[in-house]
């Protein structure tokens, strides 16, 4: 349990920039924020096509231009970044969520090399990009969180998820040798790592999946990927999924906690799975539990899939559902 530093207003709201605000989680975010009872955040909400910008308008319309603004900023371009830094009063940004990424699935045979480095340019490099910019402001005032939308796949891999999985393995490994760094000026670096959650995320993954062309790989592959994955995936998500609304108000406990935790999962249904990893260090639990669950016990994981459903819909907590 997180203790929080809620209670009472801060004199003046604390300058919030989010990226990736067009769509999920970070627009979830950006509108928990901004409507915040006591007003402690200022929000700096950023999307890298500004024409995308009316979902979030009509979420938080009363919030804009008080609490909330809506800036442009592509985590691919040094420039766009620098721009939006630069146009915050006095640059000053007191707690930054890099939350923009995209995924990617499939036989990684069929992936393009340029695909490939274009995942690692959003998720891996996009993060560096900001905090590049960000981060010596931070260290000269001696305060600052930065806080990173990872994955329960920056923890462990899966199934035709190589080069996604990779990428947040990046991020991880990159938040965990700076947060060290950054403890010795009093900022702290948080890794959010949700499970599935049903977004547009989901919905560009399987669009992708359906154009995939999969004539680079093996007739069993293309076959385990589109007859075995693809429906496994889908049943987990929408099993297992929560909603970015869900994401957010774990978010703002990690962003208002007294202490923030370094690592912080979202969903508890997930959490044995990535358990396994810390609980082996040799990987082969890990590896077995997947091969076993995917390859030979397929039927007893759907089950469990279908009565995690069952219970969630019995208990009224259903994927999908928003928080008022
Ligand atoms: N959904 C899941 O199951 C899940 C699970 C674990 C972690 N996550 C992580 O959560 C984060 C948010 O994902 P989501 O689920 O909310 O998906 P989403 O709805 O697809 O949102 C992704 C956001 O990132 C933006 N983006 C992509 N490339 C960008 C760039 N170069 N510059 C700026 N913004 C860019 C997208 O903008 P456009 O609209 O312009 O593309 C969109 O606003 C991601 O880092 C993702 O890896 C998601």
């Amino acid at each position: 349990m997180l203790k929080s530093t809620t209670g009472k207003p801060t004199m003046s709201p604390k300058t919030v920039v989010i990226t990736g605000c067009s769509s999920g989680i970070g627009l979830a975010l950006a509108v928990k924020l901004a409507k915040d009872q006591l007003k402690r955040f200022k929000v700096i909400a950023t999307m890298r096509d500004l024409g995308k910008k009316k979902q979030l308008e009509d979420a938080a319309r009363e919030t804009l231009d008080n609490m909330l603004e809506i800036k442009e900023l592509d985590v691919c371009s040094e420039d766009s970044i620098c721009k939006c830094v630069n146009s915050i009063p006095g640059q000053k940004v007191d707690i930054l969520v890099s939350n923009a990424g995209m995924g990617l699935i499939g036989p990684v045979e069929c992936q393009s090399l340029d695909t490939m480095k274009m995942v690692f340019d959003t998720n891996f490099f996009g993060l560096t990009r900001l905090v590049k910019e960000i981060l010596p402001d931070m260290k000269r005032r001696q305060k600052g969180h930065i806080v990173v939308m990872s994955s329960v796949m920056g923890i462990h891999g899966l199934l035709f998820n190589d080069v996604y999985a990779a990428s947040k393995f990046a991020v991880e490994g990159f938040c965990e040798s700076l947060a060290i760094q950054a403890l010795k000026f009093n900022i702290n670096i948080s890794l959010i790592e949700p499970g599935p959650v049903i977004t547009e995320f989901e919905a560009k993954l399987y669009e992708e999946a359906a154009k995939m062309d999969l004539s680079s790989t093996d007739e069993e592959t293309a076959k385990m990927f589109r007859q075995l994955y693809l429906p496994y995936s889908k049943k987990v998500f929408h099993t297992l999924g929560q909603t970015a609304e869900d994401v957010a108000e774990h978010t703002v406990k990690v962003i208002t906690a007294e202490k923030p935790p370094f690592r912080y999962q979202t969903n508890s249904l997930y959490t044995p799975l990535t358990t396994l990893k810390f609980a082996d260090p040799t990987g082969n639990l890990h590896l077995d539990t997947y091969y076993k669950m995917i390859f030979q016990h397929d039927r007893i994981f759907n089950a469990s899939l279908s009565l995690i459903k069952f219970l969630r819909g019995r208990s009224g907590n259903q994927p999908g559902r928003k928080h008022s």
